[in-house]
């Protein structure tokens, strides 16, 4: 049996049907970029067609991504796969993934078709995506509670008319593990032309069994798991990447297959996609949590010191842990920053955007005079936002808090390249600044949520900030970081409210 395990991810497509989740397009560009990096083989980038912020989106990652695949979803009307076609088009390898729900239910409920429509719909998408690529993957929606038998009828159609990927996805998160795994196992078995594709899983994680379905799948002869990083997505979330390339790693004895996966991009890209979506990572959350590698008890502690391997089944620096060391200093010189750069993966677009970065760089390290890898991210984050983008830009900012006293903000904002000072009061400095923000913005919006993270560690730890607002059904997160939280959260609601401005942002994160 083939030993390689194709780690599909979704987080730019599933991930961000998580309510909340909405990523801009070049929030998802980078996430591409560290997807490739940690060596996924395909990158489900979007829904071409669900708005022209998604179009765009796939388009902008087929056109930047080389090493791994680039998908678009579709659903199988010819719209659709148009639409996916030419998203992925600049793509070195392109997919397109259809779909077509099977289950009894949603055939008669949602769909309102026979089973006989459903099969012909599913034969006719995946001739049209045949126009566009040889790469066709197919996914019977609600597999999870669709017949086996009407399981093996549409599969073999639509292997017969050229699909190369079957997928079965446990849509509701409703299967079970022995369960799920049998399903996989007389699939295999009864579809004719089963050993003319590779058998795909997609599982929700409605009971929490989302990556135990997926493995399961696994020793049953899948061979691609579709998953996320952090288990973003649609309600409780997909199959954590993390949690699947981690298990099959470690337990190669039981799964007779590895991924191609480089592990130590793994928490770089957690950290990426919790700061993008402003979803905090469980302190407990296996592989990518703060404590997930942290002995607390006595006994363990003295047994690791002892040997390691008596409570530790994996090493942290294997999946990216230990990053958090010093690198850079206020001496330290452009070549440096640039090199350091380099080794993280962070692509500087020309020597003035280096410069500028450079300069920011410095002023940083006058303020915290250690900076580690995650402070180069945030501070790269933030150079990342386009300057076009940018109606709002904070200028300079004064803050007072004193006993006994009502916090004030005085603020100055360059809008739309005009200058304007402004000044409030609030419970708090954060609530301060952002009412004098909004005395000039008359945004509208609801906040969904604030939250702050210290970066690294220390009291001279950069705050990191997300600010989630909504204004007619439409969600975006900002983010801002600086060694002053006010300042942080000033930037980060600014961010915000550029998202909105920009004609980027995806509408409606739901299809
Ligand atoms: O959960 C699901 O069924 C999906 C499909 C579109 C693959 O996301
Ligand atoms: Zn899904």
């Amino acid at each position: 049996m083939n030993d390689k395990l194709i780690i599909f991810d979704t987080t730019l497509r599933d991930g961000e049907q998580s309510p909340g989740a909405s990523m801009t397009r070049d929030e998802k560009l980078r996430i591409a970029r560290q997807l490739e990096r940690m060596r996924v083989d395909v990158i489900e980038a979007g829904f071409a067609a669900a708005s022209n912020g998604d179009f765009e989106s796939v388009r902008a990652i087929a056109e930047a991504i080389k090493e791994s695949t680039v998908c678009s979803l579709a659903r199988a009307n010819e719209n659709d796969i148009r639409r996916a076609g030419e998203a992925i088009r600049p793509a070195a390898r392109g997919r397109i993934h259809t779909f077509i729900a099977t289950s009894p239910i949603h055939m008669e409920k949602k769909l309102r078709m026979s089973p006989d429509e459903v099969v012909a719909q599913a034969v006719k998408a995946i001739g049209w995506a045949k126009e566009y690529t040889d790469d066709i993957e197919f996914s019977a929606e609600d597999a999870g509670r669709s017949e086996i038998d009407f399981l093996c009828r549409i599969f073999e159609a639509v292997i017969n008319a050229g699909a190369t990927t079957i997928n079965v996805p446990d849509t509701v998160g409703y299967n079970v593990p022995e369960q799920f795994a049998a399903t996989i196992a007389t699939l295999i078995e009864r579809v004719p032309n089963s050993d003319k594709v590779v058998w795909s899983v997609h599982c929700h994680n409605d009971l929490g069994l989302a990556v135990a379905n997926s493995l399961a799948a696994v020793r049953a002869g899948a061979r691609q798991v579709e998953c996320t990083v952090n288990g973003l997505g649609e309600r409780a979330g997909n199959a954590s990447l993390e949690e699947v390339v981690m298990a099959v790693r470690t337990r190669r004895d039981v799964f007779q297959c590895d991924t191609g996966i480089d592990t130590t991009q793994i928490v770089p890209a957690s950290k990426l996609v919790s700061g993008v979506t402003g979803f905090p990572v469980q302190p407990n959350k296996a592989i990518v949590g703060a404590n997930a590698f942290a002995h607390e008890s006595g006994i363990h502690q003295d047994g690791v010191l002892k040997h390691r391997e008596t409570y530790e089944i994996m090493r942290a620096e294997d999946v990216g842990w230990g990053a958090n060391k010093l690198v850079l200093g206020k001496h330290s010189g452009r070549n440096a920053f640039r090199s350091r750069l380099q080794e993280l993966g962070i692509e500087v677009e020309s020597e003035e955007h280096l410069n500028h970065a450079f300069a920011r760089f410095k002023e940083l390290a006058d303020k915290k005079h250690e900076i580690f890898d995650e402070d180069l991210h945030a501070l790269m984050s933030d150079e990342a936002i386009t300057p076009a983008l940018e109606h709002f830009r904070l200028l300079s900012s004064r803050f007072r808090s004193e006993t006994g006293e009502r916090p004030e903000a005085e603020i100055a904002l360059a809008v739309g390249g005009e200058e304007i000072r402004t000044c409030a009061h609030g419970s708090g400095p954060v609530d301060a600044a952002f009412k004098a923000i909004e005395s000039v913005a008359n945004s509208g919006t609801d906040l969904l949520l604030y939250s702050v993270n210290a970066i690294t560690t220390g009291t001279d730890a950069q705050g990191e900030v997300t600010v989630r607002l909504a204004r007619d059904g439409r969600v975006v997160n900002g983010q801002g970081a600086d060694t002053d939280i006010i300042v942080a959260s000033a930037k980060a609601y600014l961010n915000a409210l550029n998202k909105l401005h920009s004609k980027f942002e995806r509408v409606n994160p739901q299809v």
